[in-house]
């Protein structure tokens, strides 16, 4: 398996010489049902976040301001994402590692989250997910 189940989104954006405004909306915009959103920022620009994969998990990522840098790894190839404007997503989908970099002075990322918190759907350590992922297809390749 080679894909990258993650992908850009385009909010749209309503603009006026007053300023600008962009919504977006459960099951329309985000492609689930939001339980959950937290924030990121003050991150130095020598700092990564991430560093993890998730069983089930999906979110989406804004830079609500500010810019960084999103590497999604499949486990087989990896995909470099740049979020420059908030107007823009990143939708991550399960099974992939995520590393959060590059972060600009001021960057304020924003998740939109799929689930509640739970501990126990991250795999925190790499060749941890390599292993699952490839337990993952082995067990696809069995069932076709
Ligand atoms: P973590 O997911 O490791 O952050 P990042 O991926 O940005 O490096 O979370 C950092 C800490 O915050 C960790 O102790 C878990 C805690 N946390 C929560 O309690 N609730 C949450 O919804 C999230 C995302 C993290």
């Amino acid at each position: 398996m080679n894909t990258h189940d993650c992908h850009l989104i385009q909010f749209e954006k309503k603009s006026h010489e007053t300023g600008n405004l962009v919504f977006m909306e459960s099951k329309k915009d985000i492609p689930f049902d939001i339980k959950r959103a937290y924030y990121i920022y003050d991150v130095p620009s020598y700092a990564k976040r991430g560093s993890h994969a998730h069983k089930n998990l999906k979110q989406v990522l804004i830079a609500l301001s500010g810019s960084l840098e999103i590497i999604v790894d499949n486990g087989y190839a990896k995909k470099k994402y740049l979020l420059d404007n908030p107007h823009q997503g990143l939708y991550l989908g399960s099974n992939l590692w995520r590393d959060l970099v590059s972060f600009s002075p001021g960057a304020i990322c924003l998740v939109f989250a799929a689930e509640y918190y739970d501990p126990s759907d991250y795999i925190r350590n790499y060749t941890e997910f390599l292993n699952f992922i490839r337990s993952q297809n082995d067990y696809s390749v069995l069932k076709s």
